[in-house]
């Protein structure tokens, strides 16, 4: 259903989501942790149906950090499962829905058969040409800036490439989100007002929204609320309000035409 508020042509291209609360929602409703994230999932569920149903391109979602490793081994391991779970019983509802499947981060240190249901994803996804479901599953940011630095070390002692050669294009596309525009918005759940290592790189121009409520509590409306207070926001990218008021100017009559 079409919501009044908000403005349907200055949508942001690419979302991201921390998605934090899980544990303290549980705690509130005197569940054990695992429930937390279970409940998550149908949080991911709702929002991923919301970002489709608004024509969203990248729905970004930090689902385990390369921290988060050194969380208690049972609820390491209940996350493990519930991704695996989720994995084998959305590819339908994915499909149903055109979104293509992308993940980011270190997978080769996941459980085998986490890697095996990821891979049979990707794969049955991607001819899909809407919204591109990327999520992060052992992501760290210094952990993705570390291993494109290696690649691009590498080459350069191969000499395929130079120093003088690296630039910021050239680094982007080394990072695991090669290929992706940068997050227009990130939204963090749970009260915390940080980036926990989360895109560090590709969120040098993106605006951030924090909100006090818990991953599973949030919903389509509270998404929606994020969406219409990021319209608000006016992105300089170092220009001054007046150039970037003139250039909006300027794009908008160019798409007009
Ligand atoms: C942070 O909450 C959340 C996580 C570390 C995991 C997020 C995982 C899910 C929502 C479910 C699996 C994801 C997919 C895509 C199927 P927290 O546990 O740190 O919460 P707390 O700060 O309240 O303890």
């Amino acid at each position: 259903m079409p919501h009044s508020s908000l403005d349907y042509g200055n949508l942001p291209g690419h979302v991201a989501v921390i998605m934090d609360g899980n544990g303290r929602w549980a705690r509130s409703h005197g569940l054990p942790r695992l429930q937390g994230h279970s409940n998550g999932v149908q949080s991911v569920d709702k929002i991923t149906r919301t970002a489709v149903e608004l024509g969203i391109d990248i729905l970004t979602l930090y689902a385990f950090s390369s921290e988060n490793w050194k969380r208690p081994q049972e609820e390491v391991s209940g996350l493990m499962q519930l991704l695996k779970k989720y994995l084998e019983s959305e590819l339908a509802t994915m499909n149903e829905n055109n979104i293509r499947l992308h993940v980011i981060g270190d997978v080769n240190r996941l459980p085998a058969d986490v890697q095996d249901a990821i891979s049979h994803c990707l794969l049955e996804t991607s001819g899909n040409e809407g919204l591109i479901l990327n999520l992060a599953l052992n992501y760290g940011g210094r952990d993705e800036i570390v291993r494109a630095l290696r690649n691009l070390a590498k080459l350069c002692n191969l000499n395929r490439c130079t120093p003088q050669e690296l630039n910021e294009d050239v680094v982007a596309r080394n990072l695991d989100t090669s290929g992706l525009p940068d997050p227009d918005l990130i939204i963090r759940t749970g009260g915390e007002r940080r980036l926990s290592n989360f895109l560090l790189w590709q969120a040098s121009y993106s605006e951030l929204y924090f909100t006090e409520t818990n991953w599973p509590d949030f919903n389509r409306e509270d998404f929606i609320s994020a969406l219409i207070d990021y319209q608000k926001r006016q992105r300089r990218f170092g220009r001054t309000g007046e150039q970037s008021v003139e250039l909006a100017d300027s794009e908008g009559n160019r798409k007009a035409k």
